[in-house]
């Protein structure tokens, strides 16, 4: 029989990288609290339809990356690849927008991209991320910003490069978008076949082509920083002034489009100089629009998605420090019931327990407490059943003393 494997793309977590993943998620649900974002939880699929109007039917995510099926009644799914579409439609069908304030969410989960797998690109990986909604305010922006940067740094990440652009709104895109196209014509000869037809559809998303020769091209042509509308140079300018206020620094980017067709006005990236080809550890911006897109309010929107997994490589050498674990060991069978009372106490007072209920003989036992890696092995035997008393083997150290069970609970108090 073939042997069953996961699906390309995808990664099994288990100890001792899990610990890892552990403290990543504490502290996303401590930090972001600081800043009144509340969790979100919102379905792994959604109706296709979602991410074709959300994030744009030009873009690479819808065109060649969502896992798409059909269920038995026929209604077409996507396991999401993002989850901004999934916040806003959440938002608009429970219409929170009435019953919660402040209007900030974060969300921790997998998303689903057909990608080509390789060292920090996977199939299904992990996003974490918050959105903010009901605000233009450019302020905001630079604080989403600081949280994404301030966060980072407070992992222990120092290498990381903050992209900064506005990718202008619908006052001043379109007239940007007439010139683009009129340039990218000129040298349609040269681009790819896709990105001849994005001329048509979204020049912006040449910008995205991987492809040398269209890159090149991209380099020389008009830039969205040169077609700005007021509104929006203004909305920027204070980005910038509010984020060096923060001590943030940034590197101005006007090439940096992002993937997804939703943004409006901020836009920013973050990379990491560790990571090799796939170096986004975080994206984000601007949505003024996708919310009333997708059939909500007029109201603005602003967030951005971390990929976890990049985050973890950056944590290789982070030694997570775990609780010490308790074996309680019986000399006998005679004694497991004594055992297992003793192990429910200590697990009701808060210590990780395990005792082995195949363990024949003490030596055994002891193997096995070494093998779970206890720090204290508590002995049962006929003499401490007599007595009421337990006799502790430090693990480290190999000494044994015996102490009545009544002061047990002090000496865990101030040995453990
Ligand atoms: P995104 O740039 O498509 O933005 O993804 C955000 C992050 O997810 C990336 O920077 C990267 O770290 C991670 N990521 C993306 N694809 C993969 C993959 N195949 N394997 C591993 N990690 C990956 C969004 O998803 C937007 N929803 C962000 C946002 C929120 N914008 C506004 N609000």
């Amino acid at each position: 029989m073939n042997e069953i494997k996961a699906p390309k793309g995808t990664r099994d977590i288990f100890a001792p990288e899990i610990q890892k993943w552990h403290y990543l998620e504490n502290a996303i649900h401590t930090y972001y609290k600081k800043f009144l974002y509340q969790e979100i939880r919102t379905p792994i699929f959604e109706h296709s339809e979602l991410f074709s109007r959300g994030i744009g039917s030009e873009t690479e995510v819808v065109q060649k990356e969502m896992y798409t099926f059909t269920d038995k009644s026929d209604r077409s799914l996507t396991l999401r690849p993002e989850n901004t579409a999934s916040v806003v439609r959440a938002a608009i069908e429970n219409n929170i927008f009435e019953t919660l304030a402040p209007l900030r969410f974060y969300y921790i989960g997998p998303m689903f991209r057909y990608d080509k797998p390789q060292k920090g690109r996977y199939r299904q990986f992990q996003q974490f991320g918050i959105e903010v909604f009901a605000d233009d305010s450019p302020q905001v922006d630079a604080e989403v910003i600081f949280a994404a940067v301030d966060f980072l740094k407070k992992l222990g990440i120092e290498a990381m490069q903050l992209d900064l652009n506005s990718v202008g709104c619908p006052q001043c895109r379109p007239g940007y978008l007439q010139v683009l196209r009129k340039a990218a014509r000129t040298e349609e000869s040269r681009l790819c076949a896709d990105c001849r037809r994005k001329i048509d559809g979204n020049p912006l998303r040449i910008f995205d082509c991987k492809l040398p020769a269209c890159a090149e091209i991209a380099g020389s042509l008009p830039l969205i920083s040169d077609h700005l509308c007021g509104e929006c140079r203004d909305h920027f300018a204070t980005v910038r002034e509010t984020l060096s206020w923060m001590n943030v620094s940034f590197q101005l980017n006007p090439r940096m489009v992002r993937g997804l067709d939703y943004y409006t006005k901020t836009a920013f990236e973050i990379t990491s100089g560790q990571l090799g080809a796939q170096n986004a550890l975080l994206g984000g911006g601007r949505y003024n629009n996708l919310i009333k897109e997708l059939g909500g309010p007029d109201m603005a929107g602003i967030g951005f998605a971390a990929g976890m997994e990049r985050i973890i490589l950056h944590l290789q050498h982070l030694e997570v420090p775990q609780a010490k674990i308790l074996f309680v060991a019986y000399q006998d069978p005679q004694w497991l019931a004594h055992a297992i009372q003793l192990a429910q106490v200590l697990r009701e007072e808060g210590f990780p327990v395990y005792l082995d209920y195949q363990g024949k003989n003490l030596k055994k036992q002891f193997k096995k407490a070494d093998r779970v890696a206890a720090a204290f092995t508590l002995i049962l035997a006929e003499d401490e059943i007599k007595n009421g008393s337990v006799s502790i083997k430090n693990m480290a150290t190999q000494e044994q003393i015996k102490i009545s069970l009544k002061e047990l609970n002090e000496w865990l108090k101030k040995n453990y």
